[in-house]
């Protein structure tokens, strides 16, 4: 899969590459600098960068012509588009110019309150210089007031961005950086963001400020010289309650996790103390030693500890906040493999075990509800290493559904979907409406299948501008990008949508799209990726089947992203954005509200069985021990769900099948059958495993319940756990120190870098200063040809870095900040490495990895 065998060593190779590249470009660009409009066409050009583009533009035109609604002959034009639709539609053209990023963030829960703040931006290390902006919005993004000067104008980083509670109480936090009077200070607003009170930090921070979910007033972050630091009324008063902190997580009922290392880095893991404090730092706990990483998903606590021999770690997994430990049935990882929680929620986790070689796959294993017993759920799980990239995707409107892709034999990439939680997994069907090429039928049938694309497609830099979007409001429905045939060998993947939680598929939309959920799924819209200026936003009312299109402004514009408020259950969407001037960010939001034009009745609605696979069983749609049917809206129905609108559901049980049980530890489900059968590795060795401080074997005949199934009666294999009265320890709590294995080679090339950096930056900030914020212009040392070509080449160095790294249009839209936080699920990105990464810390410490 990967060319590198050491990741780490290739990124830094990489890098080194990429600076002298940049050098290189440099020479070139520095007429750049003094055109703005040519940089930005540039920049539009930059993704064109990929291999597969050069193909991809040879299609355009083709798609182009394309129209969007696919089953055209069946579908009948949408009356009132053209009536209605304009008088909605609301362009807002901001002042700011388009450098530098954009940040969108909303606050509350149908408040309609949108702050964007926008950031230029040009780090050089160690000084920043910048400007930020900050508007407000109260409808939902039709009209923005510039709010600059309730923050005083001060610069905030983009890092650090808008911190928003994740309650919906109106909660705000900005970090501002007023370096030039020492230090940092925060503006926090507590009535969404329509006043901002400023206070200073006794320290300069590291991350951004972590709300605790279960009281927002309580506030974490860690400072540059790893303090952590606690404040209990919303940022006024600030108290340092520990040192050398690693990485902090809120937990349950006001606890907090950290690890932390006294002696050494936190580059030194496997060394590292996990401790807990459950009164605001007034008392603490150490709850493990010797600990590589932790992450806290569901109801469990999970740490990697090192054995205590060689460079060989195991997961251990605490149900009680860390009082006991118990020692996962997993296999030992050594330094270079890693683990990684894909998903966790109340009843069990999926846990991904890296394979020994950099293959780029591993093993999916599913846990029992203790978080202790774990069986094989899927084999060759695709995984890279050096992305960090997985498809693993977790389905919000159907419980039980998961997608992600597999690495097949011959080394295809495949999309496999299991409808119960993990227990069989199988490929997805071809669509009704669409075809495989010829070659591919003929030559290899069984490749005519649809593969749906993740994030693994778009770190291949396949042409996919969004990831699979599902929400549990929206019941059974999935919006994805998709290939039929060769997963690689497809270049322009379509819009498919399923209507039933990933069982059957329809072909939707050709060619990339953007995509949103509104109105709880009684609309749909979709806007085409393209390069080239976009005004058309297409819709659908019937989830998916008919699209009709709008044409929402008659001066095309260059399409960034679109955006609604989270929930989806508004009915405005705001389409962000930039003319040909390239100077100013443009929003177009469209109310589809007074397009349908009546409320939702009870004769639209019907009733739907989740699950439904074989109408004629008498166990269709029992999946994990129950039936569910929801009510769900008519497809033919054009009318609105309204901002109230809550999924009806009704809950039946079922009698236990085979279908009830996974493969119990030490056995497995090959790919095509219903049986467990025992894993070769495993034969005929008793099944022991060390719970709550004594041995337990295991008789199984090889199948065990799916934690949370809560079938009765019917099918009940025999399975055994006897206490064997033998003390055994899982060794979280026994220091014993290691000795260290640090590579002396890494140092030496990451020193290398950080110099070469240095000195970059150091001529980067004279130069700057004295020419560029001086206000000096190029002609004035023009007379100088040596000066002259001096200053060209730092001032291009300068100007590629920011060109390159800086200058594009950035947009991001930024969530509540539970999502950094949150404690179900996938665990996000931890941003305390990636700040201090930049040099010595490498980018696969993603933090959903519990290395
Ligand atoms: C705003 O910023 C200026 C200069 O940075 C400073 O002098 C002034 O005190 C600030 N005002 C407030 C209210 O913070
Ligand atoms: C670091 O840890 C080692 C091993 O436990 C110990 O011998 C040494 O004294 C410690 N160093 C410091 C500065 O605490
Ligand atoms: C909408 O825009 C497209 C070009 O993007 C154009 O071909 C079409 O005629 C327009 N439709 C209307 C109704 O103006
Ligand atoms: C759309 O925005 C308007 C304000 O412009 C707001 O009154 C309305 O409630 C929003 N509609 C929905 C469904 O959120
Ligand atoms: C799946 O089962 C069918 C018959 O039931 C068999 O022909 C096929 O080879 C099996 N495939 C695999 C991958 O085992």
């Amino acid at each position: 899969m990967s060319l590198c065998r050491s990741p780490k060593l290739c990124r830094l190779v990489v890098n080194m590459m990429a600076i002298c590249c940049f050098l290189a470009l440099g020479l070139f660009s520095s007429a750049l600098c003094r055109d703005g409009e040519k940089a930005s066409e540039l920049e539009r050009l930059q993704p064109d960068f990929s291999s597969d583009e050069q193909r991809l533009s040879l299609k355009k035109s083709e798609v182009s012509k394309r129209s969007a609604g696919l089953n055209e002959q069946t579908c009948t034009a949408f009356p009132g588009v053209e009536s209605t639709l304009p008088n909605n539609t609301h362009t807002f053209a901001f002042k700011v110019r388009t450098m530098g990023s954009l940040s969108l963030a909303w606050v509350g829960d149908g408040s309609g309150v949108l702050l964007v703040l926008t950031t230029f931006q040009v780090p050089l290390f160690m000084m920043r210089f910048g400007q930020s902006n900050l508007y407000r919005s109260e409808d939902y993004g039709k009209t923005f007031n510039d709010v600059t000067h309730l923050i005083n104008h001060t610069f905030i980083q983009t890092e650090f961005g808008i911190a928003i509670s994740p309650d919906h109480s109106g909660k705000v936090i900005l970090t501002g950086d007023v370096s030039e009077i020492g230090g940092f200070r925060l503006f926090r607003s507590q009535d969404f963001g329509l006043t901002f009170i400023p206070s200073d930090l006794p320290f300069e921070p590291l991350i951004q400020m972590l709300y605790n979910p279960g009281d927002c007033n309580a506030l974490l972050t860690l400072s540059i010289t790893l303090d952590l630091w606690l404040s209990e009324d919303f940022g006024t008063t600030w108290r340092k309650i520990h040192d050398s902190v690693c990485l902090v997580r809120w937990g349950p009922k006001n606890s907090i996790y950290f690890t932390t290392n006294y002696n050494g880095s936190c580059n030194e893991k496997g060394m590292l103390e996990l401790r807990k404090t459950a009164d605001y730092g007034r008392s603490f706990q150490t709850i493990a030693t010797r600990v590589y990483s932790f992450v806290l998903g569901g109801r469990f606590v999970f740490a990697s500890i090192m054995t205590g021999t060689g460079t060989e770690r195991m997961i251990h997994v605490s149900v009680d906040g860390g009082e006991v430990w118990n020692m996962a049935q997993l296999p030992k990882v050594n330094h270079e493999q890693f683990y990684s929680i894909l998903a966790a929620n109340q009843d069990m986790i999926f846990m991904h075990v890296d394979d020994p070689e950099d293959s780029g796959v591993g093993t999916i294993y599913v846990s029992d509800d203790r978080g202790t017993v774990f069986s094989k759920s899927l084999e060759r799980h695709l995984y890279t290493t050096t992305g960090s990239d997985t498809d693993f995707t977790a389905i919000a409107s159907l419980r039980g559904v998961y997608m992600t892709s597999i690495l097949t034999e011959d080394g295809a990439v495949e999309t496999v979907i299991t409808f119960d939680q993990g227990a069989k997994w199988q490929t997805l069907r071809r669509p009704q409406n669409s075809q495989c090429d010829t070659e591919t039928s003929t030559n290899r049938p069984n490749r005519c299948r649809l593969h749906l694309h993740a994030s693994y497609s778009t770190t291949m830099k396949i042409n996919v501008p969004m990831l699979p979007l599902s929400q549990p409001s929206a019941v059974g429905l999935i919006l994805a990008h998709g290939s039929i045939g060769d997963a690689e060998s497809s270049l322009l993947p379509d819009v498919f949508v399923s209507d039933d939680g990933g069982y059957t598929w329809l072909l939707a939309l050709r060619g990339p799209h953007h995509y949103a959920i509104l109105d709880s799924g009684g609309l749909l819209v979709a806007v085409e990726h393209t390069n080239s200026p976009v005004n058309q936003i297409k819709f659908s009312t019937d989830e998916g089947q008919c699209w009709h299109t709008y044409n929402f402004t008659s001066d095309p514009f260059h399409f960034s992203g679109m955006d609604s408020e989270p929930g989806s259950r508004s009915m405005n969407v705001s389409l962000w954005g930039y003319r040909n001037d390239f100077s100013k960010w443009v929003v177009i939001t469209v109310d589809f509200r007074k397009l349908l034009t009546r409320d939702c009745n009870e004769g639209d609605y019907v009733q739907w069985l989740a699950h439904s696979a074989d109408p004629s069983g008498s166990n269709d749609g029992c999946v994990l021990g129950y039936k569910e049917t929801f009510l769900r809206l008519r497809k033919d129905s054009v009318c609105w769900n309204g901002r109230d609108y809550a999924v009806t559901k009704q809950l039946y049980p079922c009698s236990c099948t085979v279908d009830d049980y996974h493969c119990d530890f030490g056995y497995y489900q090959p790919m095509n059958s219903s049986e467990c059968v025992e894993q070769e590795e495993l034969k005929s060795r008793p099944l022991e495993f060390c719970l709550n401080g004594t041995t337990e074997q295991l008789q199984t005949s090889g199948y065990r319940k799916i934690p949370g199934d809560q079938c009765e009666g019917g099918f009940q294999p025999d399975r055994r756990e006897t206490d064997l009265r033998r003390m055994c320890t899982s060794n979280a709590l026994h220091p014993n120190f290691l000795t260290e294995t640090g590579s002396t080679n890494t140092a030496v090339i990451v020193m290398v870098v950080i110099v070469i950096l240095l000195t970059s930056a150091i001529a980067g900030v004279w130069l700057v200063k004295k020419y560029v914020c001086g206000g000096r212009s190029v002609r004035h040392i023009s007379h100088t040809p040596i000066t002259l070509n001096i200053f060209f080449f730092f001032l291009s160095v300068i100007c590629s870095y920011v060109f390159i790294r800086f200058l594009v249009h950035r947009y991001s839209v930024m969530r509540e900040n539970v999502e950094a936080n949150k404690i179900e699920g996938v665990d996000d990105i931890d941003a305390h490495y990636m700040e201090t990464g930049k040099a010595q810390y490498n980018e696969d410490s993603d933090q959903d990895l519990l290395e």
